[in-house]
């Protein structure tokens, strides 16, 4: 490559692994011996269904996704499922029922509101702005609640949840920007999505693992492309699906299993996440760490400076180490390291020394 790569701690989209877009580069203009680009060929296309359903068999591997449960590619992003949701899950006299830890999961409870009936079922913004989630025993649903939703990683805030609450209602999770970064348990949950431009691949599909049964029992009576039974009965093939960024996300899903599957994947996540957060707690004349401890996140280490200038003299110096994406969301402000699948352990490392330095 001409240009040096930077350490890339963005939030989203974020640093894919080196070797899955060099594979991707490599394929670019010859995609599996048609002479074509991938971007060129059809998606009824033997090459293309070859890559569809290998990507859809690495998802299915990795996350051990149980028979009972589909997987379904779409395009739309995360937002567009806060509305397909309740479009497909609420009837009469349902509600869905609201976890609000967050920017994200008050955007989903906000769209189902335009669906149907979206009742918070719990909130934690006036305990010190989104610093912490629930505790799974706080959790409750109403009667008729047709499913609990909630955010499993709080982008913007650095809080995760690290236990799942038990409700007479399935659990409906937006696993954005932690699907794939630990273990999980998916026959726990009705419906999984995750926009995959966090832990899984590129921008343009979003992944959805879905009970086939709650997809059995979901509304006919709207129009077809909303509909997850559409892309349950056609594998994904329904209409065009997005089939570059499907084909990325084959490619970077292949080398994270070659890495050792999500076993491995954790166990290198949680030594990130340690060592950013024991850099950053040893420097409290600098920085604090707004988030809860036992909330913490794997994925966004959110840091704040402890007087002006702090943060901005930090990002200074990490651009001059080759370091990008360190600035808080917008709405937030701060820090927020990302420390997403592509981010080596060397970058981490890199910044933990600066943090410790400073
Ligand atoms: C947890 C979570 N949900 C939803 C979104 C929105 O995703 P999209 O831009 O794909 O709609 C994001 C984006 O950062 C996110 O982090």
């Amino acid at each position: 490559m001409s240009t040096k790569r930077p350490l890339i701690f963005n939030p989203g989209p974020a640093a894919l692994p080196l070797p899955a877009l060099e594979r991707t580069r490599d394929e670019l203009l010859d995609f599996e011996g048609t002479g074509m680009s991938v971007l060129e060929v059809s998606h009824r296309a033997p090459a293309y269904e070859k890559v569809h359903r290998e990507a859809m068999a690495l998802v299915r591997e990795l996350l051990a996704v149980p028979e009972s449960h589909a997987v379904l590619f779409m395009a739309g992003g995360a937002r567009t499922q806060f509305a397909l949701v309740p479009t497909n899950l609420l009837g009469e006299g349902t509600h869905g029922a609201y976890a609000v830890t967050g920017h994200w999961s008050k955007c989903a409870l906000k769209e189902a509101s335009f669906v149907g009936e979206a009742r918070v079922s719990v909130d934690v913004e006036a305990d010190g702005t989104f610093v912490r989630v629930p505790d799974p025993a706080e959790v409750a649903v109403d009667a008729g609640a047709a499913y609990l939703h909630l955010t499993s990683n709080n982008t913007l805030y650095g809080t995760q949840w690290h236990a799942y609450p038990e409700v007479d209602a399935p659990l409906v999770a937006d696993m954005t920007s932690d699907l794939l970064s630990r273990k999980l348990d998916v026959g726990r949950f009705g419906l999984i999505y995750a926009a995959a431009q966090k832990n899984l691949g590129p921008a343009g599909v979003t992944v959805v693992v879905v009970d086939r049964a709650l997809v059995e029992g979901a509304r006919t009576d709207i129009p077809a492309a909303f509909r997850y039974a559409s892309f349950l009965a056609k594998d994904s093939l329904w209409n065009t699906p997005p089939t570059f960024a499907i084909h990325v996300l084959r490619n970077t899903l292949a080398y994270l299993a070659d890495r050792g599957g999500v076993e491995a994947l954790e166990a290198t996540n949680r030594a990130k996440a340690a060592r950013v957060y024991a850099a950053v707690a040893s420097r409290p004349d600098l920085f604090t760490l707004p988030a809860e401890e036992g909330s913490r996140s794997l994925c966004n280490v959110v840091f704040r400076g402890v007087e002006d200038g702090v943060e901005a003299r930090l990002l200074a110096e990490a651009e001059a180490r080759g370091m990008v994406g360190l600035k808080g969301h917008r709405t937030v402000g701060g820090l927020r390291a990302s420390l997403y699948n592509g981010v080596e352990a060397a970058w981490v490392e890199a910044l933990a020394e600066l943090i410790e330095g400073f």
